[in-house]
């Protein structure tokens, strides 16, 4: 495999194919900082069993983009989720460094990044320990792109890269992405997640527009106003302000629908 050189923050676990990169991160991670230090990146070109938010699998042939990076901040469990954001803000910019001129990447909340208003990645956090205001003993941040394919039938439209005129091989894209990652983090670490939340929001082309969120067994119609501190959705809906922590978006007024 053609691994590229990351920045050397990062320790490079390059592998031709894994059950879910993050379920390996989760195992190296149990092994402690020693062995796993903070940064420990692993990346696979196949998935057997990738796995989605909510329990849902991940599509994950040879030819898209599949990593896991396992992060040992000091931050409150209540705060983790704000990685989410600085991963989604590097996606969107490795696109925009390889994407042809014009290609149009947007943010939809809460960890999604898509091209033309269609799911090109997709982000999933998982902590272990911790528990509101103690730290966890480590986070694992998962990172799924479709570079050359994508589902057909998911439940939100999907695209790749390669569809959208950016036919992008993995080493290729892990190396601008971990640049990227470094220097969104680095920004984390500096200015805190305003920043962040900041740069996330101006991305989203969803704010200030209708949208529908659901919840499981219920859904809620309101107009995106914001992120909070802590990148919860702040919804303004007919009952007054709701502030959602997980859920599904849909655009009401794109026809992109389940
Ligand atoms: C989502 O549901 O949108 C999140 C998808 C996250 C998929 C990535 S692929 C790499 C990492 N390993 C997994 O099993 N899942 C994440």
């Amino acid at each position: 495999m053609d691994a590229p050189r990351l920045p050397s923050l990062f320790n490079l676990v390059a592998l031709e194919t894994v059950d879910s990169t993050n379920a390996k991160a989760r195992r190296l991670a149990e092994k402690g900082p020693d062995e796993t230090p903070e940064g420990t990146f692993v990346w696979a070109m196949e998935q057997t069993a990738g796995r989605g938010r909510r329990g849902r699998d991940w599509h994950s042939p040879k030819g898209n983009f599949y990593a896991s990076i396992v992060l040992r901040p000091e931050v409150p469990l209540k705060d983790a989720a704000q990685f989410s954001f600085v991963a989604a803000l590097a996606v969107f910019d490795t696109m925009g460094s390889l994407g042809p001129p014009g290609i149009s990447v947007t943010t939809k909340w809460p960890n999604d990044v898509l091209i033309s208003g269609r799911k090109a990645a997709g982000i999933l956090l998982e902590a272990q320990g911790g528990d509101g205001d103690q730290l966890p003993e480590f986070l694992i941040v998962g990172v799924g792109v479709n570079l050359m394919s994508f589902p057909e039938d998911a439940a939100f439209p999907a695209t790749s890269l390669a569809e959208e005129g950016a036919p992008i091989l993995p080493p290729e894209f892990l190396g601008v992405f971990a640049r990227h990652f470094l220097a969104w983090t680095r920004l984390w670490v500096d200015e805190g997640f305003d920043r962040v939340r900041k740069n996330w929001t101006w991305r989203c082309d969803q704010v200030g527009q209708e949208i529908e969120v659901r919840l499981g067994d219920r859904s809620l119609t309101g107009v995106f106003k914001d992120l909070d501190e802590n990148g919860a959705l702040i919804l303004e809906t007919e009952a007054g302000i709701e502030t959602v922590q997980a859920g599904d978006v849909y655009f009401l007024a794109s026809g992109l629908d389940a």
